[in-house]
């Protein structure tokens, strides 16, 4: 068990590079399965929801081989549809990418539920209602989907919630479909398109990828390719607020700037100097940054995964904040632990009320999920004195290397074990 120490008050100077997207990774590696020989990923983050990945991959029968460039090759000729138990699923909500995956390639596939972070409910309906639609039947037993189809069929799917995860396994279990499939009300997220270049340099054919409109005619047979990833806009995005909050000066390397308009576009309008190059952004923080309010949407809105992060920079800025998550509404498991180290934030509904500026104060705090984690690392570079954080798995299983990163930046941060008499102290078991 391991908790991360930050001493907070360090500027941050200095270049970051940002890894490949773990978004895009935990679709990619499961959709390789559906070609018929072997598909390499270059660019992949290394974390641990990548290694659960590889894992499960293993157990289906793929073998996977390290390359150099953080490459994987999946070889896929052994794969077999055989039922993926919760374990190792439950460790990410990306598992459930098999299931179109498996359904694509064998019409068939038994998986349990998937889990991954807590961020109030997070149904799967818009997935099982486009594999319906494609004619698979759907049973979901003791906790497992199973799937089954004789043939899948193209159909018109419409979604009534715009959903990355189903948008995405949609797609996963029609390339191969007979005949055409349309997806209306699709995600425009960035690793959409990431997914359908991987899926198109395999044989399939997509248009639309990156609109609401995705067309999808399916080919009998998908074949091996090499893909390089796209860059971590979450990651990047995260340095970015940690640069805002406590940087002189920082550029953030591997980016596609694009890709962050909504976060570069309030960063600005804070009072932070952004500049931007073809594949970089440099970050420069006026003394003193103002209150600006965020909405998370869907891509290009404002993302859910950075308001975490966002809200902890937000207690540094002069006046109130309102910050509204409409993707999820209980993201907020962050808000009590902030509040720990002195932050005046006040929860109503799904809008947090931040109201700054407030000297954050060292102290230990858990990390309920990913983002939360990060959120708790940029308050804890600010904050005045020692911040211990717990449950920094969550952290790992998607930010490659932060603790290393942020020191290279000028950060005191490190972790360290969690000696077993302090166990207690810190409630970790
Ligand atoms: N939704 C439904 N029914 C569905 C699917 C989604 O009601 O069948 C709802 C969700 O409850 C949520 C909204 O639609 O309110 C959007 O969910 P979406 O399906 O887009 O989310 P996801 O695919 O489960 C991915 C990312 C999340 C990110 C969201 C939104 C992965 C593995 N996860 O989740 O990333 O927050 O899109 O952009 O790609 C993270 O990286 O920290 C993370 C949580």
């Amino acid at each position: 068990m391991e908790k991360i120490i930050v001493n907070g008050g360090y500027k941050l100077n200095g270049t970051v590079r940002v890894n490949g997207a773990k978004n895009s990774a935990v679709a990619l590696l499961p959709a390789s399965i559906l070609a018929n020989s072997t598909v390499t990923i270059e660019g992949l983050p290394s974390i641990s929801d990548v290694d659960t990945l590889q894992s499960i991959l293993e157990d289906i029968g793929a073998k996977v081989t390290k390359g150099a460039d953080a490459a994987l090759a999946i070889d896929p000729a052994e794969i077999e549809s055989i039922p993926l138990p919760n374990g190792k699923v439950k460790k990410l909500r990306a598992s459930y990418y098999f299931m179109g995956a498996m359904l694509g390639k064998f019409n068939k596939a038994a998986i349990g539920l998937p889990g991954g972070c807590f961020l109030g409910p997070r149904p799967i309906d818009q997935h099982i209602k486009g594999f319906e639609a494609l004619g698979a039947q759907v049973r979901n037993e003791k906790g497992a989907l199973y799937l089954e189809a004789e043939q899948l069929v193209g159909a018109r799917i419409y979604l009534d919630v715009v959903s990355v995860g189903a948008t995405i396994n949609i797609m996963l279990a029609a390339v191969k479909a007979k005949g055409q499939t349309i997806i209306e009300n699709a995600a425009k997220e960035p690793e959409i398109i990431d997914v359908a270049t991987l899926l198109t340099n395999m044989g399939a054919k997509i248009k639309g990828a990156g609109t609401d409109i995705i067309r999808i005619d399916g080919v009998a047979e998908l074949h091996g390719c090499s893909h390089t990833i796209i860059p971590d806009r979450i990651e990047a995005g995260t340095y970015a607020i940690a640069a805002a909050a406590q940087g002189e000066e920082v550029t953030i390397d591997n980016v596609i700037p694009e890709h962050l308009e909504s976060l570069l576009a309030k960063l600005r309008e804070m009072g932070v100097e952004i500049e931007q190059k073809d594949e970089q952004i440099t970050v420069r923080p006026k003394k003193k940054l103002s209150a600006v309010n965020i909405k998370t949407l869907v891509h290009p809105g404002f993302p859910t995964d950075l308001q975490q992060p966002f809200t902890a920079l937000l207690t540094k800025t002069k006046g109130t904040s309102i910050v509204t998550d409409t993707i999820y509404q209980a993201r907020f498991k962050h808000i009590d632990e902030l509040r720990r180290m002195n932050a005046a934030i006040k929860v109503e509904g799904n809008s947090a009320f931040v109201t700054g500026p407030v000297q954050l104060e060292g102290a230990h705090v858990k990390a309920t999920d990913l983002r939360a984690g990060a959120a708790l690392i940029i308050a804890g570079l600010i904050a005045k004195g020692r911040t211990e954080i717990t449950g920094i798995e969550h952290i790992e299983r998607g930010y490659e290397n932060m603790t290393e990163k942020l020191s290279q930046l000028g950060a005191s941060i490190r972790k360290e074990k969690v000696a077993e008499a302090d166990m207690k102290r810190l409630d970790v078991k």
